[in-house]
């Protein structure tokens, strides 16, 4: 495990303390790392038994799931339990007659159990994802914790931030467990993913923020720098099931406005009251329904500003959405943002289902400021989406041929060479437009080389431009888009 020496000795001491009977809560955020330094913490507990469950979400009203799994390792020793003990403990593991109304009778059977087996060496109980520990197996585990008094017997309850214990004791020790700093963040990225290209091991740091499970799988997916807007990050199925889990339990009303709160790309509180009204007229007070978010620890509202408890909560509501809903939210927020041209342009780009050239010239013209303010990266994507608006072949073709300009000076040749693909010409356009656009990179062109043919395709189409047209040595992209648009008027 990487930057986690401090709390594997500090679990390890609240394990040995709890020896003597006693229960605590390990906490953090979802993917953190709590089942790993519980893990690894259990290697090290020698000498010790340990008795592992977890809770699972699917199996959260399946009675006795948790405690069945607890108590499989001791099972073999209810024979010395009294026999009416006995049979309360078969009910509920699924092996004898249902018992009816004995629920004290099975944790006293719980409780002499355990305390049979800690006769041949201290017990470690572990409850992972104790939030979804079923009800049952909680209240016998709560009835036991309160009784273990000096028995060998730790229990450690494992949960993730924002849900409930499923032990009603309260003032139990707790330790915290924080995302990981930023070194050791470096560490687990470089471990796991020593290729990648500079501007996405920076974007996942960022994004990741220290979690893991962010670091690993985001590096998994490839994850490159976000194009824009917030939900434009790739995010695997676990991820996004990870961070997402507490939206599902929201009323409708509370997700749809997560969703609007995820979709607008800023954190404005005062912009989603506006577009609130807009996405459902009578949907009551905006903040009273935000309310659900806040109290299931999805986002807070503070100081005028909605902020998700992680980016990828963020991310993961917006991916996790219907590409219809997402839709209806950018275009509410194109419509509260219309002053500015540049928010509004990616949102309507977003919103669009189909080519449309007022779009892709607003998004064109965003790319174009972008460029002006250094922001390379931002302009790509906004001329590639630009070119995917554009509803005209000879224009898609020459905002294609731009993007993948801006894509070889980037260094991403990757990107170039499938905008480069695209840039189909059509055949009724004037041969000495067909010729100026380069059309491919070969594809037996060795991944190291793909750079080289790539500005070699793109400064061909420059200067087969400059040949054709005699133009300026500099002027091929201006005398290019000339050509396309005069092919284009004669073609009407
Ligand atoms: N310090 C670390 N060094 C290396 N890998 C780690 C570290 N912490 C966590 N991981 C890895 O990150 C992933 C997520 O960790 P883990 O499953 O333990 O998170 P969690 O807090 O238990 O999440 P959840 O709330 O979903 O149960 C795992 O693949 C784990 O092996
Ligand atoms: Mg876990």
């Amino acid at each position: 495990m990487i930057g986690r020496d401090r709390e594997i000795l500090a679990v390890g001491d609240l394990v040995r303390a709890g020896r003597t009977g006693g229960a605590w809560v390990l906490r953090g955020e979802a993917g953190v790392g709590k089942s790993a330094l519980i893990s690894a913490v259990c290697r090290e507990l020698t000498g010790t038994q340990i008795l592992m469950t977890r809770g699972v979400e699917a199996e959260a009203s399946l009675p006795f799931a948790g405690l069945h799994q607890m108590l499989r390792p001791i099972m073999p020793l209810a024979g010395t339990l009294a026999p009416r003990q006995q049979a309360a403990l078969a009910a509920a593991m699924g092996t004898g007659e249902a018992q009816a109304g004995e629920p004290f009778i099975l944790a006293l059977a719980v409780l002499e159990l355990l305390a049979t087996a800690a006769d041949r060496s201290p017990i470690a109980i572990f409850v992972d994802d104790a939030q979804w520990l079923d009800a049952p197996s909680g209240q016998v585990l709560d009835f036991v914790a309160r009784r273990l008094g000096a028995e060998p017997v730790s229990v450690s309850l494992i949960i993730r931030d924002g849900y409930v214990s499923p032990l009603t004791t309260t003032g139990l020790p707790e330790l915290h467990i924080d995302p990981l700093d930023d070194e050791s963040a470096r560490a687990l990225l470089d471990l796991n993913a020593p290729d990648l290209a500079m501007p996405a091991r920076r974007h996942i740091l960022r994004v990741a923020a220290g979690n893991p499970l962010a670091l690993l799988e985001l590096s998994r997916a490839g994850a490159g720098p976000a194009d824009g807007l917030p939900g434009s990050l790739p995010l695997t199925s676990r991820l996004q099931a990870t961070f997402s889990a507490r939206l599902h339990e929201l009323p409708p009303g509370a997700q749809a406005l997560t969703l609007l709160a995820a979709t607008n790309d800023q954190d404005s509180a005062r912009e989603l009251l506006l577009a609130a009204p807009l996405l459902k007229p009578d949907a009551g007070d905006t903040l009273t329904t935000l309310q659900f978010a806040v109290d299931a620890g999805l986002l807070t509202v503070d100081r005028g500003e909605i902020l998700f408890r992680h980016p990828l909560v963020r991310s993961a509501v917006y991916q996790g959405a219907s590409p219809a809903d997402r839709r209806v939210a950018h275009s509410v927020l194109a419509e509260v943002v219309r002053e500015q041209p540049d928010r509004r342009a990616w949102h309507l780009a977003a919103a669009a289902v189909e080519p449309d050239e007022q779009t892709a010239a607003a998004i064109e013209a965003a790319a174009t400021r972008a460029a002006t303010r250094g922001g390379r990266h931002t302009s790509l994507a906004a001329l590639e989406r630009a070119a995917e608006l554009t509803p005209d072949p000879l224009k898609h073709a020459l905002r294609c041929l731009t993007a993948a300009e801006v894509a070889v000076s980037s260094g991403d040749s990757a990107r170039a060479v499938r905008l480069l693909s695209t840039a189909s010409i059509p055949r009724s356009a004037s041969p000495r437009v067909t010729s100026s656009v380069p059309r491919l990179v070969p594809r037996w062109v060795p991944r190291s080389k793909v750079k080289h043919y790539c500005s070699s395709a793109v400064q061909n189409a420059r200067s087969r431009t400059r040949l054709t047209s005699g133009g300026g040595r500099y002027g091929s992209k201006i005398q290019l888009r000339t050509r396309c648009q005069s092919d284009a008027k004669a073609q009407h």
